[in-house]
């Protein structure tokens, strides 16, 4: 059986105070749309139909890659509205989900529940025990547990205010019935809205079962109204993820110092120090040492780091695969590209960027390695540059196995250095240099005797 999930994303969320739309703003690092519609498609067999309105085309655009159709809600009129913009194209049997483009935590088991909890006579709503319930519906039950109807705030009157079970907003509802009741939905309220809720009391009135199930946290249910909200959801979220790392036996100095934006793995005995970023899909290696203040990857781009290795305080690693035994940093800026092999070291104030380095190779200090290529326990001095950019094209060193390239050496690329050649320090390479010679590029020292100083007048 297929699953409709509709996602409401038509608001223009005023108290952003923002150009963009409220869905696209970001929660560790993803629009909180992306958040909503990555948890829709965890649910097996679904349907995703987004309803948009406000800055429509920018959603649009950003979600372009993604398998789901877009309904656009031109005025907003109402969450009852915004669902029966998608109604044409709601199957006429199977279940409905309404989730919501701000509400971007929600879980899977518990949508799950939602859906396994109707049938196709009835409805299930997702409602929260707020202490503060101000400005949600409340969720009005019989005596035998079942929701007869939810009381918006603006239409509450003084003894429904006191209910402190509000309504998430999230519903379940059998196709059929959602088909049967939604255009039987009216405007007369405080708000001349569309109420998605009214479907309750209009089900209710009928006999069917409305289901009201708890959702297992606030956060799971918490709106993003205001950039209030969204920074209290972000560290909730971050405390979260620090959570399952340390539940999953990862060290952490100080778990409220750490912020991931998108997906950290980690193997055993993995130390994080503190004011560490992992963005994009970050896999650490078993015992692998992160220092303080690193920023590991890139939103939607791939960092790997190998068993053993140590990444030094103030580095950051945008794009790479590390192998075992390495050493970064400290104060290295490892670009995209940049492969290691085993027992690497790449030290302070180095640049890489689309270099691979063979197993055992050095790059201790001060240096750029840019389109290039090491073998294995090449040594290259403190200063040297890979002179890869003419100004109009990029070209590739290639440096052999065993080779030394001397301090403050600039290698003017194309350029090869064989295998176990000495480049002398300070030399420019304009041309190949062979197996096992040594290049020496430099002007000749003079020094000339009887040179006097010239003095003050
Ligand atoms: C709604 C619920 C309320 C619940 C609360 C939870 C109704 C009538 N009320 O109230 O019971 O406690 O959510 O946060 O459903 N939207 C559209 N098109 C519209 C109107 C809204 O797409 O025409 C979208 C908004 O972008 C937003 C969501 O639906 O993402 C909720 O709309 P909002 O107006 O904020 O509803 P609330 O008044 O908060
Ligand atoms: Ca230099």
């Amino acid at each position: 059986m297929i699953n409709d999930i509709i996602i409401l994303a038509a608001g223009k969320g005023t108290r952003m105070r923002s150009q963009r739309a409220k869905v696209l703003q970001l929660l560790a690092g993803l629009p909180l749309l992306q958040h909503v519609i990555n948890t829709a498609k965890s649910l097996a067999n679904s349907h995703l139909h987004v309803v948009i309105g406000h800055d429509a085309e920018e959603v649009q655009k950003r979600f372009s890659k993604e398998q789901l159709s877009f309904v656009e809600q031109r005025e907003q009129l109402g969450t009852g509205h915004a669902v029966a913009q998608a109604l044409p194209v709601i199957s006429a049997t199977g279940k409905t989900l309404v989730l919501y483009g701000d509400v971007p935590l929600v879980s899977r088991a518990t949508l799950e529940n939602l859906l396994n909890s109707i049938d196709e006579n009835s409805m299930a709503v997702l409602t929260v025990l707020m202490e503060n319930p101000k400005g949600y519906g409340r969720i009005v039950r019989n005596d035998n547990g079942l929701v007869t109807a939810i009381v918006e705030e603006k239409d509450a009157n003084e003894t429904e205010k006191l209910i402190q079970e509000c309504n998430s907003g999230i519903i379940a509802i059998s196709n059929q019935a959602l088909h049967y009741y939604l255009p039987k939905i009216g405007n007369n309220n405080a708000q001349k809205e569309y109420y998605l809720t009214d479907l309750i009391s209009l089900m209710a009135q009928d006999g069917k079962t409305v289901h009201g199930i708890k959702a297992s946290s606030v956060a799971e249910v918490t709106g993003v109204n205001d950039r209030k909200q969204l920074a209290e959801l972000e560290r909730s979220l971050q405390h979260q993820l620090a959570d399952e790392l340390l539940t999953a036996g990862v060290t952490l100095l100080d778990p409220s110092r750490i912020d991931i934006r998108g997906q950290l793995r980690c193997g055993q005995d993995v130390i994080i120090d503190v004011n560490c970023v992992f963005q994009g899909d970050v896999t650490l290696g078993n015992n692998v040492h992160i220092g303080p203040n690193c920023v590991i990857g890139t939103m939607g781009k791939k960092v790997v780091i190998g068993n053993d290795s140590e990444i030094k305080a103030n580095s950051v690693v945008e794009e790479a695969i590390i192998g075992d035994d390495c050493s970064v940093g400290p104060f290295a800026r490892i670009r995209p590209g940049t492969t290691m092999a085993t027992g690497v070291k790449v030290g302070n104030f180095v640049e890489t960027k689309k270099a691979d380095l063979g197993e055992g190779s050095k790059v201790s200090h001060l240096t750029y390695i840019g389109d290039a290529t090491l073998g294995k326990n090449v040594n290259v001095g403190a200063g040297t540059i890979t002179c890869n950019y003419d100004g109009v094209n990029k070209f590739q060193t290639i440096i052999g196995d065993d080779a030394f390239i001397g301090s403050n050496t600039s290698l003017v690329a194309p350029v090869e250095i064989g295998k176990g050649a000495t480049v002398g320090a300070g030399s420019t390479i304009t041309t190949n240099v062979n197996e096992k010679e040594l290049a020496v590029g430099r002007a000749k020292q003079r020094n000339l005797q009887g040179w006097l100083r010239p003095e003050k007048k």
